[in-house]
């Protein structure tokens, strides 16, 4: 469970979260709202890379604003970046495994065999050579989630992990990231723009509007919202057929 409690972010006179305060409790829970919104902040804000001016997030009870960057990897918190951190001279193997040595296992061994389980979880099992120069954006993506299961995650963090694929590319994604929560134990927090991908995989939405709630609840719930439907969805079809 996700517990935010009164948290306000603060970029000279930018607010991009304001007086947040929200408890997500569901196994894979969306996050969407606007561009500059304060989602990715928010992402930041969970794993250490930006310091709130004020409030407080735990992760299953346990605090984690205070906590360094790396010891947050110990706690089990894992994250994608909006911008895939893949390195295009190493094979899809390396990349993976690069992640691994940040991660606490009890042999290279144990090691080794997760960093192969969860290449086949995403299912590149055969694109373990693959330099990630050659990698499509697909398989990209599909690495970055490869790395945020190892492990024993806790709290899974993606951050636009369905951009610039295509509709049969997102279903194979829709599958991979349904499956987390049995393959690892980790709760999912997912950040897109892609409301298909979202109305499909999370069992509740949160809203950010600039730093504010505006909606929590079932997904189907919150997207059918007038003031979300207005505000972040136009006239989106894909919330007509829910
Ligand atoms: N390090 C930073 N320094 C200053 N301002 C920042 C910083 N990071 C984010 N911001 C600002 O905070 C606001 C929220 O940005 P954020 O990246 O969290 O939005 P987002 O919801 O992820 O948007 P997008 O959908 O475009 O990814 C924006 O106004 C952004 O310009
Ligand atoms: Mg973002």
């Amino acid at each position: 469970m996700i517990d935010i409690h009164e948290l306000s972010v603060q970029f000279g006179g930018v607010k991009p979260i304001d007086g947040l305060s929200v408890k997500l409790t569901k196994p894979i829970v969306g996050l969407i709202g606007p561009n500059g919104a304060g989602k990715t902040t928010l992402l930041n804000v969970l794993s250490g890379f930006v310091v709130p001016v004020q409030g407080s997030v735990s992760v299953d009870g346990r605090r984690v604003t205070g906590v360094a960057p790396h010891a947050r990897t110990d706690m089990g918190l894992r994250r994608s970046f909006q911008t895939d951190q893949i390195a295009d001279d190493l094979s899809l193997q390396e990349n993976v495994q690069a992640a691994a040595d940040h991660i606490a296992f009890d042999s290279r061994q144990a090691r080794r065999n997760a960093v192969t389980q969860a290449i086949g979880f995403v299912g590149l099992g055969h694109r373990l050579d693959r330099r990630g120069s050659k990698l499509s954006t697909e398989e990209r993506h599909l690495a970055e989630i490869a790395k945020t299961v190892l492990g024993k995650p806790r709290l899974v963090m993606l951050d636009e992990p369905g951009a610039g694929m295509s509709e049969s590319e997102t279903s194979h994604l829709q599958r991979v990231i349904r499956a987390i929560p049995t393959f690892c134990g980790a709760q999912v927090f997912l950040v897109d723009h892609d409301v298909a991908l979202i109305a499909a995989v999370c069992n509740e939405t949160m809203v950010l509007d600039f730093g504010k709630l505006l909606a929590l609840g079932p997904t189907e719930a919150v997207l059918n919202k007038p003031e979300v439907r207005r505000a972040y969805l136009g006239d989106f079809d894909h919330a007509e057929s829910l």
